[in-house]
């Protein structure tokens, strides 16, 4: 049988010289074996729906260059739909099946989260309209997409990084937000959805700040019912946004519920850009509704 391609290390590379800069990641790669079942699916699929771009100096990284030409990968120009940290793609591929006229791209770090969303593509008949980066969301997204390109983009159930020392870690801080905004065609909607109270009121101080952003719901109230994890004073009354029919109930949101917790969904829309002048082409958006 074929052996999935070794994983590398996703240890920060070391400093350069005469340099103390050390990335922070938001993910662990741990586990990284693969289940008979799930390399038996890696083996059959991956080579279609895995992008395999160059790499940098890690194998979680984008090598110089590296680009993702949406329409060539799907054969066509439709909306793009972004799922960042899509873990065993129960979202990524329910999407797929239920929007053949949108594009899914999934970026996930976790090799056996792939290989688990590669077995899910076959039991849905193999949707055309699906594929997964498996680098880090932060640098590659960048890299690889122009701006203005995605017409969705969804962060499900992020790892919360609960200690205060490894709040640096979370996906939802300044770089990533930095990184991933420009990409956010003008009318794009951002959802996202955490089953820890002091996530949501992180991602809620960092989110309504952005101007770039506005709120889906500005008056949609808080989930009900008690949470059995600490709600932090302050935590906005409104702002909420409704459960998205559009998410399934993955493992993680059933943990999170099984423990007691409430999910806290948020959406925004990237306000659009100034116009553009008349004559002057505009950045490339996918056309989306
Ligand atoms: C807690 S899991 C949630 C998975 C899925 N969204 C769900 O709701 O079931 C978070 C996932 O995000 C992935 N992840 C974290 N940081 C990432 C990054 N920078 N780029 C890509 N994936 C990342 C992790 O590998 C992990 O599989």
């Amino acid at each position: 049988m074929t052996q999935h391609p070794r994983p590398g290390t996703d240890r920060a590379p070391q400093a350069a010289p005469g340099t103390t800069h050390r990335d922070v990641v938001s993910f662990v790669r741990r586990g990284e074996r693969l289940t008979p079942s799930r390399q038996s699916s890696w083996d059959r699929l991956s080579g279609q729906y895995v992008l395999d771009p160059p790499r940098g100096e890690r194998d979680t990284l984008p090598g110089d260059g590296a680009r993702l030409d949406v329409e060539e990968v799907f054969g066509r120009r439709a909306e793009l739909v972004v799922e960042v940290g899509s873990g065993l793609g129960e979202n990524l591929v329910a999407a797929a099946t239920a929007h053949p006229e949108r594009d899914h791209l999934g970026v996930e770090v976790y090799l056996p989260g792939l290989a688990q969303t590669l077995s899910r593509v076959e039991r849905a008949d193999r949707p055309r309209n699906l594929r997964l980066l498996p680098l880090d969301a932060q640098r590659a997204l960048p890299a690889m997409l122009p701006e203005a390109s995605i017409s969705q983009l969804w962060v499900y159930f992020a790892d919360p990084w609960p200690k205060a020392r490894h709040h640096k870690r979370r996906l939802i801080n300044p770089p990533f937000l930095d990184a991933v905004l420009p990409l956010l065609a003008d009318g794009a909607v951002l959802r996202l959805a955490t089953d820890w109270a002091q996530y949501a009121h992180h991602m809620r101080r960092l989110l309504d700040a952005r101007p770039e952003l506005a709120l889906l719901h500005p008056s949609g109230t808080r989930p009900e019912g008690e949470s059995s994890d600490r709600v932090p004073e302050g935590l906005a009354l409104t702002g909420w946004a409704p459960r998205f029919e559009g998410r399934v109930k993955t493992s993680f949101e059933n943990k999170g519920r099984a423990a007691g917790r409430l999910i806290w969904d948020l959406a925004y829309t990237r306000v659009p850009r100034h116009p553009v002048p008349d004559g002057a082409s505009s950045s490339g958006a996918p056309a989306h509704a």
